[in-house]
C-alpha cells in the first residue's frame, strides 16, 4: 500500500483531536483511503503546551515550512489569516492537497488559495469550514451542482447558539455562557468573531459563494452580532411567541430589473417558536436549502466542538488521499462567474 505524508498545522480543539483519530484509526483509514496516512508532524506555537489528546512529542515541531516540504496533505488546523494563507500556498505549490477548517481564512483569501490550487491541480477541501460536523459543503458543490439554489436560511454558529439557547432557557447570563463556550472548545481563538458574527458572516460568504456559483467578498455580507441582546429582550421574545437566533439568509435576487444578483446578510433574527430552527438548541447548528428542482432541504447537527470538527476533517483527509494516489486534478473552484452582490438596502 502506498504511504502518504500527512502534515498537521494545528493540535488545539480540533488539531489535537485530528491527530487523535488519525492515530487511533490508523488501520481503518488506510483501507478507505487505499493509501498509508503517515502523520509525519503536528505544527504548533508551543510544543510543550498541554494537549486535549495525547500526542507524541517527537510529532510536535515550530517549523511549520520545513514539515510542509515534501508532505502529500497538508491538514491547516490553525486558524487566522497569517500565517495560515502562507503555508496554505506555499503547500500547494509544492504539490499537496489541502484540507483545512479555516472559515477566516477561506473567506478572505478563498479566491487567490482555489486560484493557485487550479493552476497546479491541487484540491483544497473545507467541509469543517462551515457548521463543523454538518456535511453541507460537499452537498452544495456536487451533490446540488445541477441544481438552482434559491435560498440558503440557517444558523451557522455553535457558540452564539449555545449562548442564546442558555439564556433563553435557562435566562443564564451572557459572560459567562460565553467562557462555558470558551472552554469547550467551540468558540474561536478571539471569541469577538463569534459574538460580533464576523465567523457566521464567513460562512455565510462561504456557503453562498458556492450556492450561487460567484465569489462573495466578506465586506459584502451585511453582519449584525448578538452583544447587545439582552436577558429582557429574550424574555420579551419569548412572551410573544418567538427566540432569538443569529441567522445567517443567503438569498438569489431574481427578478430584478438589472439581472440576478445575491444577497448575504447575518442578523439577531426573531424566529417563531413553532419554526423548526427555534428547535435548534445548544451548539447545534442547522442550514436550509431551497432548491428549484429539490425543493427544500435541511442540515442539522453539530455547529462546533473538536471532536465533530474532527469528524468532517478526516472525512476530507480521506477523500484527498483517493483523489492523491489517483493523481487526480483540482475541482476547479476558481472557475466561478461573477453575479453582482447587493446591500439589503437596495433590496
Ligand atoms: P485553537 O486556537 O484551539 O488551536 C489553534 C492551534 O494552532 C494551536 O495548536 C496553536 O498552537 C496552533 N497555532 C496557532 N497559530 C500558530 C502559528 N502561527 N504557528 C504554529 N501553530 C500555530 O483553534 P481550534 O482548534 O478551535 O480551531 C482551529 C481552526 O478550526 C480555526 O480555523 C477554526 O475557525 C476552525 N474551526 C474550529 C471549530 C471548533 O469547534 N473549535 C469548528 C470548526 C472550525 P499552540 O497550541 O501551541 O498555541
Ligand atoms: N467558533 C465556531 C462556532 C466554531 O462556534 O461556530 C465552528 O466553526
Amino acid at each position: 500500500k502506498r504511504r502518504l505524508r500527512v502534515a498537521l498545522l494545528g493540535a488545539g480543539s480540533v488539531g489535537s483531536q485530528v491527530a487523535a483519530l488519525l492515530r487511533e484509526h490508523a488501520d481503518e483509514l488506510a483501507e478507505r483511503s487505499g493509501a498509508e496516512l503517515e502523520l509525519a508532524g503536528i505544527a504548533v506555537r508551543n510544543p510543550d503546551a498541554p494537549r486535549n489528546a495525547e500526542l507524541p512529542r517527537e510529532l510536535m515541531t515550530t517549523d511549520a515550512e520545513t514539515l510542509i516540504v515534501g508532505s502529500d496533505i497538508v491538514i491547516e488546523v490553525m486558524g487566522g489569516l497569517e500565517p495560515a494563507r502562507s503555508y496554505v500556498l506555499q503547500a500547494i505549490n509544492s504539490g499537496a492537497d489541502i484540507v483545512t477548517a479555516n472559515k477566516a481564512m477561506l473567506a478572505t483569501h478563498g479566491a487567490e488559495i482555489f486560484d493557485a490550487a487550479d493552476q497546479v491541480g491541487a484540491s483544497v477541501s473545507y467541509e469543517a469550514a462551515v457548521a463543523a460536523a454538518i456535511p453541507i459543503i460537499r452537498p452544495l458543490r456536487d451533490s446540488l451542482a445541477g441544481d438552482r439554489v434559491n435560498r440558503i436560511m440557517g444558523i451557522v454558529n455553535g457558540t452564539t447558539n449555545y449562548i442564546l439557547d442558555r439564556m433563553d432557557r435557562e435566562g443564564a447570563d451572557f459572560g459567562e455562557v460565553l467562557a462555558d463556550a470558551q472552554r469547550l472548545g467551540y468558540a474561536e481563538a478571539d471569541p469577538t468573531a463569534d459574538v460580533e458574527a464576523y465567523d457566521a458572516a464567513q460562512k455565510a460568504a462561504i456557503l453562498a459563494s458556492l450556492a450561487f456559483h460567484t465569489t462573495v467578498p466578506l465586506e459584502a455580507v451585511h453582519r449584525e452580532g448578538i452583544t447587545g441582546i439582552t436577558k429582557g429582550m429574550m424574555d420579551a421574545a419569548r412572551h410573544a411567541g418567538y427566540v432569538i437566533k443569529l441567522l445567517a439568509v443567503c438569498e438569489r435576487l431574481a427578478d430584478r430589473a438589472d439581472g440576478e444578483a445575491v444577497s448575504v446578510r447575518v442578523y439577531p433574527a426573531l424566529v417563531p417558536r413553532e419554526h423548526p430552527l427555534a428547535s435548534v438548541h445548544g451548539v447545534n447548528n442547522a442550514v436550509f436549502v431551497e432548491a428549484a428542482a429539490a425543493g427544500n432541504l435541511m442540515f442539522y447537527g453539530a455547529g462546533a466542538g473538536g471532536l465533530q470538527t474532527a469528524s468532517a476533517v478526516l472525512g476530507d483527509v480521506v477523500s484527498a488521499a483517493r483523489r492523491h494516489i489517483a493523481g487526480g486534478v483540482g475541482v476547479g473552484e476558481s472557475a466561478r462567474a461573477h453575479l453582482p452582490v447587493v446591500a439589503i438596502g437596495e433590496i
